[in-house]
């Protein structure tokens, strides 16, 4: 009977039934959403907690950080907002110890799962025990600061060195330059350097070599879309065939699908190579690649092929352009600031430790920070102002098993299930931890807070993340930022043509 009654319906009747049924469960969804979800109770715009759909769109228009800051106008510091059907925003740095350092919560959410970035790898594994191994397989001392000045700092000096060569080259020529692509193209070439020991050639090329950066930059509004958007994330990018039209491919020619078909021949080269030395192959400084080719889990078992492919591209994609825009956000507020009032701060520093011979060419990373307090205060301020990485870092509250009852979150209890995040330009911009004037870019706030004022100030950032998935770039990342901001001061006279506002597309090699 009711075949019967279909095959009599025409098409277009059809078509109006599917749209009627199609609006009516968008209709119970977001009625249930709403008012009958578990964080009903939670203030925030109530076409957030209708649908992930909107926290997608503005993440797409790019204004996501303005966003959640306007929110916590509207609604307050003092208490969770919901900005998507299941996901808390808690607005305040005290809240950063109870999601990030609680193992319980220690489960990314959704969020990360997408594909987007590749197979699964550090950043992307969503099971907290599941990165607990990993990151001891791939984490270990040669990460820390200590080991970075013995074995990365020279070859980072030579890369400075080439950078000011071929400034120094535009500067004669009194070219206009785009300083956020040519700190770009440093942070780039020392991502390669570090993962393959040979820097692919962005500086001395003065290019977005096979335009990695660019298309690094297009797919973060990929990502941050799929990221978003449940009914995408579920029901298209879990389907290989439709992902396949949104995800990058080794056999791309440019851009993040090339990184991978080159992470595939490095590593088949570099195993070739090793099988055929045996005993023989020794690398004295050994590149990112042959820490994952090396690491080894507690059973003592290498990584997986895919693994070890997927670790190699994510350093570039991790390091490159969240390095690359901390450098250029560095010198723009520098540059732009009270009429040049900072940059003859800093340039007055400077020249004070170079008369006092306390600084060598190109400047020690350790130097910087011992004799260079106000240019640091700089590069922290413009941390602290524009994170690079101001995603929506969720964790997820347990729903299953012992601990899946309401947890407590900055003196809030929030249902089990519960996607919870930070964001780290609402966090940092906290009116009390960083009064007075917590919107102005002050430096000098680093200074005058003295050591302890200072120390706070840096627990409550949350530009590297936080807990046992913080950043394990950070100490490279701060490594390029005290070497180079202090050395284009130096080296340079500068004026300010263009403040610019955000990140731009870079011109393809
Ligand atoms: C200023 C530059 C950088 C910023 C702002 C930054 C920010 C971050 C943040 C916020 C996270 C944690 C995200 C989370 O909780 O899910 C993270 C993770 C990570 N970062 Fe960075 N990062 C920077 C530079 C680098 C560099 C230079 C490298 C590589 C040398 C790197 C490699 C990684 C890796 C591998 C992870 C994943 C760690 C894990 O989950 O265990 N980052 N980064």
């Amino acid at each position: 009977m009711a075949v019967s009654l279909i095959l009599d319906l025409s098409w277009y009747h059809l078509v109006g039934l599917l749209f009627v049924g199609f609006i009516s469960a968008a209709a119970v969804r977001t009625v249930r959403n709403v008012y009958f979800h578990p964080l009903s109770k939670f203030p925030g715009p109530w076409c957030a907690a209708a649908t992930s759909l909107t926290s997608a769109f503005i993440s797409w228009r790019r204004v996501e950080p303005e966003w959640l800051l306007g929110l916590t106008k509207k609604y307050g510091m003092d208490t969770p907002i919901r900005i998507a059907p299941s996901m808390l925003l808690f607005p305040r740095p005290s809240a950063l110890k109870d999601i990030y350092w609680d193992p319980v919560c220690n489960f990314k959410t959704e969020l990360y799962g997408t594909g987007a970035l590749g197979p699964p790898q550090l950043f992307t594994t969503r099971d907290g025990e599941v990165h607990r191994r990993l990151r001891k397989a791939l984490g270990g001392t040669q990460w820390s600061i200590g080991y970075l000045k013995n074995n990365w700092e020279s070859r980072i000096d030579d890369q400075i060195r080439l950078f000011v060569e071929k400034m120094t080259d535009l500067a004669e020529r009194k070219e206009d330059v785009v300083l956020c692509d040519k700190v770009a193209e440093f942070a780039a070439d020392i991502m390669t350097m570090v993962s393959f020991t040979e820097p692919w050639g962005f500086v001395q090329n003065s290019r977005d070599e096979r335009g990695l950066l660019a298309s690094w930059r297009e797919g973060l509004d990929f990502f941050g879309v799929a990221g978003r958007w449940q009914w995408f994330r579920r029901h298209i990018l879990t389907n290989d065939w439709l992902a396949g039209y949104f995800l990058p491919s080794g056999d791309d020619r440019s851009g993040m699908g090339y990184l991978y078909a080159q992470a595939d021949r490095q590593v088949s080269l570099r195993e070739a190579k090793m099988e055929a030395e045996g005993k023989g192959f020794y690398m004295e400084r050994p590149d990112y690649l042959q820490y994952c080719l090396d690491a080894r889990y507690e059973s003592g078992a290498p990584l997986t092929p895919v693994e070890k492919r997927a670790h190699v591209t994510l350093l570039i994609q991790a390091g490159a352009d969240t390095t690359a825009t901390a450098l250029g956000s560095t010198l723009r507020f520098i540059l732009a600031q009270d009429g040049g009032r900072v940059l003859a701060k800093a340039r007055a520093e400077m020249e004070a430790a170079e008369r006092e011979g306390k600084l060598s060419d190109p400047i020690a990373y350790e130097e910087a920070r011992r004799h260079l307090p106000y240019i640091g205060a700089c590069i922290k301020e413009a941390l602290r102002l524009n994170p690079p990485a101001t995603n929506l870092f969720a964790r997820l509250t347990p729903s299953s098993g012992p601990n899946s009852k309401a947890k407590l979150i900055d003196g809030v209890l929030v249902p089990p299930g519960t996607e919870v995040t930070t964001n780290a330009y609402v966090v940092q911009r906290d009116p009390d931890m960083y009064a007075p004037d917590p919107k102005a870019y002050r430096p000098e706030r680093w200074l005058e807070a003295g050591d302890k004022g200072a120390m706070e100030m840096e627990a409550s950032q949350f530009v590297f993340g936080v807990g046992p998935r913080v950043c394990l770039g950070k100490e490279i990342a701060n490594m390029e930022l005290w070497k180079v901001v202090p050395q284009v001061v130096r080296c340079f006279d500068m004026e300010l043509l263009e403040a610019g506002t955000e990140a731009r597309k870079l011109r393809p090699g």
